[in-house]
Parts: structure tokens; C-alpha cells; sequence
């Protein structure tokens, strides 16, 4: 049923070929070329996207930077009704967008849903909280020098056309926490989904296309990244970028970027340090879902334990137990399994090699490593260095090193000896204790007695180092979104 509101979007050929929105119409690309977007679960073509040109992405732009200057001066209130009506869209077609993404990018049905309604309140909340995003007004006199000449009224202003990059692992969530915030705020959006998540994400485009959002206040270009990435970041009609993604290519994007705001969340690598104090089973379960929810492609999965020698020979049986336990590998179709394959055979084959790799050098695999095809068992490492290839770049697959520290101040070395620093966990009883060691800790933040994650989406959510540049959580989301436009009014003396 809902299908109908969606008939523009791709022809009725098996698989279907999706178009592009130019900003103005759905539309096929003149290049004639097109990529293919393979399901992880049985590796059938799901569909084909266009792959764009660049006198096509010029246009496109063009009419975003159009679109923008009329949206901006559309009442906020206004803004903020088509996003409710975007939300109560998404919630409308949950069902249908989750079965989406389970074949696009191979989610269990309860990671899907849980993407496709938390996108829906975020869009609500970045409503909402955009009404109190305010400027200010400062006087002169409260400097040295200056008397009571001079008051500026500092206003809060769109920045123009905001290109947003996401990745295959959200592609409604992390379209959504960019595009969403763009809108509200008065800017044009130019998005560049993921290939996987492409088809989810050209939906969520119509969506807020349905909901009221004007012709080229959103386009949606489609391509690989390496086709028009570069071409669509160094473009001199984008006037800021928003990127999730891994650390490589945010890095590459960062240094040919310019100067332009740029708001990016890379890779994580996230570390948990367990204290011998710790209460040994609930740790255990955190580690787990850690670790290995959506087979550990999240940016926020933990990577690697730290403790003393103990507390880890303590810890790991129970990890072991409970993986057996608590995650259950197949296709996340049937029921009972939620642990799914990887996004693709390349993707398997690298996690696979990186496994066997460390096994070589010497760490010790204490449970899973196997992998069929794009299935990699949850994988449980011993005796890693950090040295080794596994660690030392983010290893997008479900995959947990343990490391035997002689001190806690070394595990705080080896963690902020990383070109990461995204989250790290904390497990104690003491929260003092976690505290102060969360204070000596180089990560954007640390989780004491959870697992790392992004949510609440209103908590403030940045990397430092190789894992971001840039806030975002809702409101510090908004205030990237736009800049300060002092206007400073001088009074005669
Ligand atoms: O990998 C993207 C990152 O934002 C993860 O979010 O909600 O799974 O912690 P979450």
C-alpha cells in the first residue's frame, strides 16, 4: 500500500532502477550509468541507483542555493509544521521503511524499527528545540573602552546549502540527524546517501518532499563516493559539510575541503577499561551487546577491554558465556537470530583477514572467527596488541579484543596513545573512581557502566582526534547549522 506514494521514485523493471531528485523532479541520470545495490543477506541486486553527473550535481546545486534563499525567510513555525508532518510520515510508513532497510543493509527487524522510529521523534525534536535557538544582544560598555555607543543585536543565521554524507550503518537515522537540523534552520540540503541505504534514503528524501518541503530545498544526488565525493565536497556552491563515516575518508574530505564549517563524526574504536571492582556480569552483557549489535558496524562499538590480569581472566569466561548465550548468528529474517551478516563480502573478507592476521602474531581467538560469506562469528580476541592490525585501525564487524594491562594508568596510555577517540567505557562500583579515570581519559565521552553509544540524540555526541570534528546532539546540531550575524548599532554620543 504505501508503495503508491513512492511510484516516482524507480521504474517497474525487476530489479528496479531508482532515480535521482534533481530538485526539481525525480529523474534519470544522462550518464546512463547506474550502480547496483546488493542486499548482505543473499547478495541479490535490490535495485540500481543513478550514478550522477557532475553538470548534474551543478545543476542541482544551483537550484538548492535558489530554493534556500526563499526557505530561509519562511516563518520557523512553518518549518517546523513540515517536519512534524515529516515525522508523522516516517511513522506512518515504519513497517514498510523497516523492511527496506533489513534487505538494504541487513538490520534485525528490532534494530530497523528501532532506526526508523527513533529517526521520527528526532525529527520532532529537532522541531521543536529549533524554536529556542536564539541569538543574543550584547552591549559595548562592558568592555574597557567603549561607553554606551554601541549595541549589537546578534542574530542566529542559516549558513546556505549543507551537503550531508551518510553512511550504509543509519541511512534514515544519520540522513535524518543532518537533514532534519539543515531544514529547521533555514539552510537547503544537498544529500548524498550511502549505495547501501541508497533506496531507504531516496524514501526518506519523498517523504519530506510529501511532508511539504519545497522543490530543491532538498536534492538527493546519488553516486559512489568515490565517483562524486570528492567533486561534491569541493564544490564551490556547498557552504558547509556534515559527514558520518569512516576516519580515512574523513580525513581525505577534511583536507581538500577548504575553508567551510564542517561537522563529521569517523570512526570510533571505542575501548572499555573494567575495574576489578566491577560487578563482573552485568559488564559481561554490556560487552556484549557492545560489541556485537549490528555485527559491530557501529561507530560506537567497543573494540577492546582493558584490565588487570585478574580481573580479565574473571571477566572473559563470562563474556564467552554470555555471547553463547545472548547473540544468536543468521539471517536476521527469521526469527531467534541477531547477529547478521556484514555489509558485504569485501567487507568480510578484510574483518576476516585482519582476525587471522592477529592470530599470526600471536593473539589468541577464544571464541567465533570463523567466516562464511559475509557471516563473521562474534569474535572474541586475547593477548592483542594495540599494534596490531585489528586494533589499530576500527574494525567494522563483530569482533572484541582483550588486552592484559599491569596498570590502570596503562590502559589510560594505550587509549590515549590512539589516533581514536570517539567514546570509552568505564565498569566499577566506585562511581568517584570512574569518574576520576573518565577525567584522564582523550575521548569525546566516557560511559561509566554502559556500553558506548550516541543516545539520548539530545546528549552532546563528538569525537576528538581521528573520530570527528564538530558537536552534535540536537541543539549543538542546530548551532552548527548556523553562524552569528552581528549587527552592532552605534547611537550618537
Ligand atoms: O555508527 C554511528 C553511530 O552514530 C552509532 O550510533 O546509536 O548506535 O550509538 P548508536
Amino acid at each position: 500500500m504505501p508503495k503508491e506514494y513512492f511510484v516516482s521514485l524507480h521504474d517497474h523493471k525487476s530489479p528496479p532502477t531508482y532515480r535521482f531528485f534533481n530538485g526539481e523532479k525525480w529523474a534519470e541520470s544522462l550518464t546512463g550509468k547506474t550502480i547496483d545495490v546488493i542486499s548482505p543477506l543473499d547478495n541479490h541486486i535490490l535495485g540500481k541507483i543513478q550514478l550522477v553527473s557532475h553538470s548534474e550535481i551543478d545543476q542541482a546545486i544551483e537550484r538548492a542555493h535558489q530554493a534556500q534563499l526563499l526557505w530561509r525567510d519562511i516563518p520557523m513555525i512553518k518549518r517546523a509544521q513540515i517536519l512534524h508532518l515529516a515525522s508523522d510520515w516516517i511513522r506512518h510508513h515504519e513497517h514498510y521503511l523497516t523492511t527496506i532497510l533489513i534487505k538494504e543493509i541487513g538490520k534485525t527487524l528490532a534494530e530497523a524499527k528501532d532506526e526508523i522510529l527513533r529517526s521520527a521523534d528526532m525529527v520532532d525534536y529537532f522541531a521543536n528545540e529549533g524554536l529556542h535557538i536564539k541569538g543574543e544582544e550584547l552591549s559595548g560598555e562592558a568592555f574597557p573602552g567603549y561607553d554606551q555607543t554601541k549595541m549589537a543585536i546578534i542574530e542566529r543565521v542559516s549558513l546556505g546549502v549543507i551537503l550531508a554524507i551518510a553512511p550504509f550503518n543509519y541511512p534514515v537515522n544519520l540522513s535524518v540527524s543532518k537533514i532534519a537540523p539543515a531544514l529547521i534552520m533555514g539552510n537547503s540540503v544537498v544529500f548524498k546517501p550511502p549505495t547501501q541505504g541508497a533506496i531507504s534514503s531516496l524514501h526518506l528524501t519523498e517523504i519530506f518532499r510529501l511532508a511539504g518541503v519545497p522543490d530543491g530545498v532538498i536534492v538527493t544526488v546519488t553516486g559512489g563516493g568515490s565517483d562524486i565525493g570528492d567533486y561534491l565536497c569541493t564544490h564551490s556552491g556547498i557552504d558547509m559539510v556534515t559527514f558520518t563515516g569512516s576516519s580515512q575518508v574523513g580525513k581525505s574530505i577534511a583536507e581538500k575541503i577548504g575553508m567551510i564549517p564542517i561537522l563529521f563524526e569517523c570512526g570510533g574504536n571505542n575501548p572499555a577499561i573494567v575495574l576489578p571492582d566491577a560487578d563482573m556480569h552485568s559488564t559481561a552483557v554490556e560487552i556484549v551487546k557492545g560489541a556485537f549489535s549490528y555485527s559491530g558496524q557501529r561507530c560506537t562499538a567497543i573494540k577492546y577491554v582493558l584490565g588487570l590480569s585478574p580481573t580479565i581472566d574473571k571477566l572473559l569466561p563470562i563474556v564467552v558465556k554470555k555471547t553463547k548465550e545472548l547473540i544468536k548468528m543468521g539471517d536476521p529474517r527469521s526469527e531467534g537470530y541477531n547477529l547478521g551478516p556484514v555489509i558485504s563480502n569485501a567487507a568480510a573478507e578484510e574483518i576476516e583477514k585482519r582476525i587471522l592476521m592477529a592470530k599470526a602474531a600471536g593473539a589468541k581467538i577464544v571464541y567465533g572467527g570463523e567466516q562464511k560469506e559475509r557471516y563473521i562469528e562474534p569474535t572474541i580476541l586475547e593477548g592483542v596488541k594495540p599494534s596490531m592490525e585489528i586494533l589499530r585501525i576500527e574494525t567494522f564487524g563483530p569482533v572484541v579484543s582483550f588486552i592484559k594491562v599491569k596498570s590502570i594508568d596503562e590502559a589510560v596510555k594505550i587509549i590515549n596513545g590512539s589516533n581514536y577517540g570517539l567514546q570509552a567505557s568505564v565498569f566499577t562500583s566506585d562511581e568517584g573512581a570512574g569518574i576520576k579515570l573518565a577525567q584522564q581519559i582523550d575521548v569525546g565521552t566516557v560511559q561509566i557502566n554502559s556500553k558506548p553509544q550516541r543516545g539520548p540524540d539530545h546528549f552532546p555526541f563528538l569525537g576528538i582526534k581521528g573520530s570527528g570534528i564538530g558537536v552534535q546532539g540536537i541543539h549543538y546540531t542546530l548551532e552548527a547549522m548556523t553562524r552569528f550575524k552581528p549587527i552592532v548599532l552605534n547611537k550618537p554620543q
